[in-house]
């Protein structure tokens, strides 16, 4: 396949990056799009050129560190997939392709395709834990969990912290992340000693780090590799309100 990419550039956080068009004559459809990007590295560096820098682990679709968006869609055109995950044959040959890093107030550019996420661990830090006495493991069964709470709580657990909730939103909001993690711990016995305090800490480390107010627009979830729904930020909601009603605390 032919592909032609146009993909931004930065040198730094403080240039003022632009789009920089590349072509390629050879891409195989079996490549995923990171090793398209590793082809291309190979060549720019063959011609002594900067090779694009880009955020990438696992590529297995469960760390959360690739972030591109992908003619103006976070992770690309498939749905529920990571970046890492998708293929070259999802593009047909001939194609224009806009390769841009994930774009919010709260996630600056470092360099090129890769953001600073550093605000997702300020709102892990904030409650996304709970305190339990040190010691020998407890018994499997010593804490019985019903199962709707406990299937909720495992698919809020699939959160793998990736972003592209808050590169799709039009008020570049991190809730569904921080409903999906305040969920996760709510929903589950282990939970519920902070539950009210977490709410609270995390939202508030949300709007600290400079993420948008959420207004339900739906955009994070369809972009959501997870498939995180927006009833967890529901269940947010609830468990903030029941926080900080009529301005009691319940701790
Ligand atoms: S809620 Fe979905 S899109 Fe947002 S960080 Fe978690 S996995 Fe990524
Ligand atoms: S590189 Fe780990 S999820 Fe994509």
């Amino acid at each position: 396949m032919k592909i032609t990419l146009r993909v931004w550039r930065q040198k730094g956080p403080e240039d003022a990056g632009k789009m920089v068009e590349y072509q390629l004559d050879d891409v195989s459809p079996d490549m995923s799009f990171l090793e398209m990007l590793d082809v291309l590295n190979e060549r720019l560096i063959a011609e002594g050129e900067e090779p694009i820098a880009f955020d990438h682990d696992c590529r297995e679709g469960i760390c959360g560190m690739c972030s591109l968006v992908i003619n103006g869609v976070p992770h690309g055109p498939e749905r529920a997939t990571t970046t890492c995950q998708l293929h070259m044959r999802k593009f047909k040959d001939g194609d224009v392709i806009d390769v841009e890093p994930w774009r919010a107030q709260a996630f600056p550019v470092i360099k090129d395709l890769v953001v600073d996420r550093s605000a997702f661990d300020k709102i892990i830090q904030a409650g996304g834990y709970i305190s339990a006495p040190t010691g020998s493991a407890p018994d499997a069964h010593s804490i019985p969990v019903p199962k709707p709470a406990a299937d909720a709580a495992f698919e809020a657990a699939e959160c793998i912290g990736c972003g592209a909730c808050v590169a799709a939103c039009p008020n570049g909001s991190a809730m569904l992340f921080t409903a999906a993690k305040v969920t996760h711990l709510g929903l589950l016995p282990q939970g519920q000693p902070e539950r009210y305090d977490r709410v609270v800490k995390m939202v508030q480390a949300h709007d600290e780090a400079g993420f948008g107010g959420c207004t339900v627009t739906g955009e994070c979830t369809v972009a959501c590799p997870k498939g995180i729904p927006l009833e967890t930020i529901t269940r947010l909601n609830r468990d903030y309100l029941a926080a900080t009603a009529a301005g009691k605390k319940k701790s």
